[in-house]
C-alpha cells in the first residue's frame, strides 16, 4: 500500500520529522516490484536503516522502506558457510545471530547501526574489517528492467565506504539479499588497537568470536553516541586520503598525527583528530553539534534540524581546508 505524506521521523537515525510526499515498505520482491508498478512519482528512494543519511528537506516522490527479513544456509563445508540474509534484516541483530552459531568474520562489525542491505552500499567497516572481507553474493532489483540480478564482489567494485551502489549505480537498484561467506574457524582479527587494548582491559588473552564483539561493543558504547538516545549517523565525515607530500609536511608541526597506509604515494588521515585539532569536539549549538568523545560525529540533541548540521558540516570542511589544507568528504548521503 502506498501512503501519503508520511513523517521519517523514526525513519533516520538523526531523528529529523520530514516528510515522504508518498511512502510504502517491502517484505518481498513480489511486493516491491508491486509497488513500483503502481507508482505515480517520479523520483524513488530506497531506505534501510536510515542510518546513513541526513534529511534536510521533505522528499519528494516515493520512498520504499525495505523490510525484507530472513537468514538462511545456500551453502556449507567443514570450513565455510555461506549464509544469505534479507536487506531489511537488523545489521546488529545478523552478526549477534553469526555469532551465536560461531561462524566468524562479522564479530568486529558488531553494533553498527542500520540494515544488512545497507551494508554493501557503503561497504562499512570497524576494527580492521570492511564488508568487502566476507561478502559473497547480492541480489539486488533493477527498477528500470524489473529484474532481479545478482553482484559478487568484484562487481560492487568495494572502496573505502564505497561501492558501485553510491556511484554509477545509484538509485538504479534495491538491494533484497546480501549473502556472507563466513568461517567456522575463529579469525580472530585483534591487530587493531583500540580491540587489543579492550581486550587486555578484560583480561582475555585467547578471545572467542563473542570476546571480541563484545570488545567492539565495550569501545563503540564508550566512543558513539546511541542513537536511539542522541540522534546521529555514525562518522558523518570520511577518513580524508592525501598525498605522502602533505603527510610530510603536516608531520613538521604535528609530529604525532595519525596516518595510516593507503594506495601508493598516499597516507590515510584521521578526521577525527583533524576536527578536535581544530577545536571542534564536543562544540554544541544549542540543539546539536560535535560529539563530545569522537569528533567525526555530528550530533542531533533534538530540536536541530538537518539543514543545521549541514551547514555546521560546511563550516567544519572550509576550517579543515584552511587549518591543514585538506579537503573533507561527507560519508553521509545528502537528501
Ligand atoms: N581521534 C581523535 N579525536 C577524535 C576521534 C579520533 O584524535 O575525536 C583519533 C584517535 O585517537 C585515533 C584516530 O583518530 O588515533 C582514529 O580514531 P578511531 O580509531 O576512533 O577511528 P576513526 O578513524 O575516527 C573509523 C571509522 C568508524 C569506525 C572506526 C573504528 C571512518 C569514517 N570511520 O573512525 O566508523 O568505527 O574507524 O574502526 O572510517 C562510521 O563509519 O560511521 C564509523 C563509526
Amino acid at each position: 500500500m502506498i501512503e501519503k505524506n508520511i513523517s521519517l521521523r523514526t525513519y533516520n537515525t538523526f531523528g529529523f520529522d520530514m516528510e515522504a510526499e508518498y511512502f510504502a515498505s517491502f517484505d518481498s520482491i513480489t511486493k516491491l516490484s508491486q509497488i513500483i508498478k503502481n507508482n505515480l512519482s517520479k523520483s524513488i528512494f530506497v531506505l534501510g536503516g536510515g542510518s546513513n543519511i541526513l534529511l534536510t528537506k521533505n522528499i519528494d516522490g516515493l520512498v520504499v522502506r525495505n523490510e525484507i527479513k530472513g537468514i538462511k544456509i545456500i551453502s556449507e563445508d567443514e570450513n565455510f558457510v555461506t549464509v544469505e540474509s534479507g536487506a531489511g534484516e537488523s545489521w546488529h541483530e545478523f552478526v549477534l545471530y553469526c555469532i551465536s552459531k560461531n561462524w566468524s568474520g562479522v564479530e568486529n562489525l558488531s553494533l553498527i547501526p542500520g540494515s544488512v542491505g545497507a551494508s554493501p552500499m557503503q561497504n562499512i567497516g570497524a576494527y580492521g574489517v570492511e564488508i568487502k572481507d566476507v561478502f559473497d553474493y547480492l541480489l539486488a532489483y533493477n527498477l528500470e528492467s524489473g529484474e532481479t540480478e545478482k553482484f559478487n564482489a568484484e562487481q560492487c567494485q568495494f572502496g573505502y565506504r564505497e561501492s558501485i551502489f553510491k556511484q554509477a549505480l545509484k538509485g538504479k537498484y534495491v538491494i533484497c539479499y546480501v549473502a556472507f561467506k563466513l568461517s567456522k574457524k575463529a579469525l580472530k582479527n585483534t591487530t587493531y588497537g583500540a580491540i587489543e587494548d579492550e581486550l587486555k582491559k578484560m583480561g582475555i588473552v585467547d578471545p572467542s568470536i563473542q570476546d571480541i564483539s563484545n570488545a567492539v561493543i565495550a569501545i563503540r558504547q564508550s566512543k558513539l553516541p546511541d542513537p536511539a538516545l542522541i540522534g546521529n549517523a555514525g562518522s558523518f565525515f570520511k577518513n580524508p586520503i592525501v598525498s605522502e607530500t602533505l603527510v610530510n609536511q603536516l608531520k613538521e608541526k604535528y609530529p604525532d598525527i595519525p596516518n595510516y597506509p593507503s594506495a601508493i604515494g598516499t597516507r590515510k588521515l584521521a578526521a577525527g583528530w583533524l576536527i578536535e585539532q581544530a577545536g571542534w569536539k564536543g562544540k554544541t549549538f544549542g540543539n546539536y553539534g560535535v560529539h563530545q568523545k569522537q569528533a567525526l560525529v555530528l550530533v542531533n540533541y533534538g530540536g536541530g534540524t538537518g539543514k543545521d548540521i549541514y551547514d555546521l558540516s560546511t563550516v567544519i570542511i572550509e576550517d579543515i581546508k584552511t587549518k591543514f589544507n585538506v579537503m573533507l568528504e561527507r560519508e553521509v548521503n545528502i537528501m
